[in-house]
């Protein structure tokens, strides 16, 4: 059930504990179940935000185009709502960390750090974009099933799907249940997104780079650059993980935020 209406929008959040806010901000085509295995760990130490961006989980869905800006707009408003004042660490995977891309841009002020997991700092070159586009359109014609099974092998590693078939099945499902609209509005979000590369040095905030060693979508080496690029960046790697870094490897991956935090 929504708890906010934000933009006009009723938006789902999982919140939990007390302490600095953590906001943790999903991948494409997600929810915040992505975040299980931080959610609880995070909240005896902070106050964990777990959204579901518009459209998406639980939140309403609209039909509105959307840009990276307008999921980055949202998310203040939604901090807005709650009373929290406080900078946040800004935690994003993937769609996630585009995300962060926007809210460094327009939300500066409200940031205590930056945690971006598998992400990428590059825009998506022509033919990704047309890739994109057909995502859209076949989504809108057939619903999200195609890709619950095409996205599967691209976000986990091997190890992962024979060893945990149970998170497998958890992110078939809410792809499969996630609103063709949301997913159309959201690729096309993705496909116009900007190259933001020439911004990162200047980005003054501390930033914690996770990445997963085997991920196929935003891979170590380009990880690595956007690292070398931050002046305030750490690089983590993740042993045995893909794209989904943080269902993968929980502990591993919480211990890298922690010690991060912790700093
Ligand atoms: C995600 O996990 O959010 C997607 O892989 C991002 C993308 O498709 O570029």
């Amino acid at each position: 059930m929504p708890e906010y209406t934000i933009n006009n929008i009723g938006t789902h959040v999982v919140t939990q504990g007390t302490g600095p806010p953590l906001l943790l901000v999903h991948g494409f085509p997600l929810d915040h179940t992505m975040w299980s295995g931080q959610v609880d760990h995070f909240a005896a130490s902070h106050t964990v935000i777990a959204p579901d961006l518009r459209g998406f989980g639980q939140s309403e869905v609209t039909d509105d185009p959307v840009t990276m800006q307008t999921y980055a707009d949202d998310l203040a408003a939604l901090l807005d709502a709650m009373g929290i004042t406080e900078p946040v660490h800004f935690c994003g995977l993937s769609m996630g960390g585009y995300i962060a891309w926007a809210f460094v841009e327009h939300h500066r002020d409200r940031l205590a750090s930056l945690i971006l997991c598998d992400t990428r700092a590059t825009a998506d070159n022509s033919a990704a974009q047309k890739t994109r586009e057909l995502t859209a359109q076949r989504v809108l014609k057939e619903g999200p099933d195609f890709l619950a099974s095409g996205l599967i092998d691209k976000l986990f590693v091997k190890q992962t799907r024979e060893q945990q078939p149970e998170i497998i099945e958890q992110t078939k499902e809410v792809i499969r249940s996630t609103d063709p609209r949301t997913v159309a509005a959201a690729s096309r979000a993705m496909a116009a997104r900007p190259d933001v590369t020439t911004r990162l040095p200047a980005i003054d905030v501390p930033t914690l780079i996770i990445v997963g060693e085997h991920d196929a979508i935003s891979p170590p080496s380009e990880m690595r650059e956007i690292a070398d690029a931050m002046p305030t960046a750490t690089y983590v790697e993740i042993p045995n993980a893909g794209h989904m870094a943080p269902l993968e490897c929980p502990e591993q991956v919480n211990a890298a935020i922690e010690q991060f935090l912790c700093r």
